[in-house]
């Protein structure tokens, strides 16, 4: 398990390295494209952005009615030593630590705005944080703007196709894991989600459904053709949410105590008792990161014929600059290809570690 998990910490720091410093790779695909992530689907205020705080365990998203997501917000989690302090670090600030993770909401705010101005206009490039702490499962999240039907006041009529347009970008890259986010209070065959990751994975293999808000359903009714797969079948199990409400957040009722309640629902619950074991956010983080693990596992041969690809490409083009590297190009360059050696050895140990026997 160690290893495992240490293998989804490696793919995170190769996506890193290939964002910091331009994707390699050319023609035959790219290595950030080669390797997974998980991508947050779903319509506006289905609970997007509180299911992947639940997840990381900590207030830090912008979060609310209407359109607050509008750019995607690629989120790596870096699981730590226990004892270590957590911090957050974007990208577009390097080298300065977020030790307070409110001061992180804070800034994803500023830098949204600080491209789109404050309207509720959306752009297509990502703000990139990496979050480190002892308490995280080792994963890469992406939050996406919300679907809608409508544009509102201040936004251009094409806002609903640009949206589709962006979220359909991540999704439909075969290595992308989709988390489809329905909320219960709505009628599952109405879902923004379940209608886009059908048309991009039909077979359900790399979606993970996820059912909010189970606590707003009208009285007397409940989920449970949906969360027992016979609404809409996906071959991954469904998982149920109870997320803090508006009220909850304008109470400031905090992580630890919003978990609780939710196990305590599902404990409880009647209706849901008896999938109690499976539901929930923290389950949900666990199954992701699990079924990360493996879908990364079996890519090590593809990972590692990438990665050799991009030595090759890389040598061919320091040759082409000369050795000694003068130029500031040719020292990054180098760079790269050193950190791409380091990946080569470590994923071929793992591939020997997973060896039946080894
Ligand atoms: P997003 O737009 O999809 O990112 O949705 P948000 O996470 O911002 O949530 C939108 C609103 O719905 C917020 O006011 C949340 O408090 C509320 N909400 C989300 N999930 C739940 C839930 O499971 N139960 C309840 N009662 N409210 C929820
Ligand atoms: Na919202
Ligand atoms: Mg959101």
């Amino acid at each position: 398990m160690a290893t495992m998990e240490s293998l989804i910490g490696l793919v995170n720091r190769i996506q890193r390295a290939c964002t910091v410093l331009g994707d390699h790779g050319g023609e035959g695909g790219s290595l950030w494209e080669a390797l997974p992530s998980v991508a947050v689907v779903g319509g506006q205020s289905s609970g997007k952005s509180s299911v992947l705080e639940s997840i990381v365990g900590r207030d830090f998203l912008p979060r609310g009615s209407g359109i607050v997501t509008r750019r995607p917000l690629v989120l790596q989690l870096h699981k730590t030593e226990g004892g270590q302090a957590e911090y957050g670090e974007f990208l577009h600030a390097p080298r300065k630590k977020f030790a307070d993770f409110a001061a992180i909401r804070k800034e994803i705010q500023d830098e949204t705005d600080r491209l789109t101005g404050k309207t509720k206009h959306i752009s297509n490039i990502p703000i990139h944080l990496s979050v480190y702490s002892p308490h995280v499962v080792n994963l890469t999240l992406i939050d996406l703007p919300g679907l809608t039907k409508v544009a509102v006041e201040g936004q251009p009529d094409s806002i609903v196709e640009d949206i589709e347009n962006m979220v359909r970008s991540y999704v439909e890259k075969p290595n992308c894991i989709i988390l489809a986010i329905s909320p219960a209070n709505q009628d599952i065959a109405t879902s923004d989600a379940i209608k886009i990751a059908r048309e991009v994975d039909p077979s359900g293999e790399r979606t993970f459904g996820v059912l909010t808000k189970l606590d707003l359903m009208d009285q007397g009714t409940n989920a449970l053709d949906v969360l027992e797969g016979r609404s809409y079948r996906l071959q991954h199990p469904w998982v149920g949410i109870v997320n803090r409400s508006q009220a909850d957040i304008n109470k400031n009722v905090d992580m630890i105590a919003a978990r609780r309640k939710e196990q305590e629902y599902f404990a409880t619950s009647p209706d849901y008792g008896h999938l109690a074991h499976k539901m929930g956010s923290e389950y949900l983080a666990k199954l992701l990161s699990k079924h990360l693990e493996s879908v990364i596992r079996a890519r090590i041969p593809s990972i590692i014929a990438l990665i050799n690809k991009t030595i090759a490409e890389l040598e061919a083009e320091l040759d082409r600059l000369g050795r000694p590297i003068g130029s500031d190009a040719g020292a990054q360059l180098y760079t790269i290809l050193e950190m791409c050696r380091a990946f080569d050895r470590v994923f071929k140990e793992h591939l020997d570690g997973g060896r039946p026997g080894g």
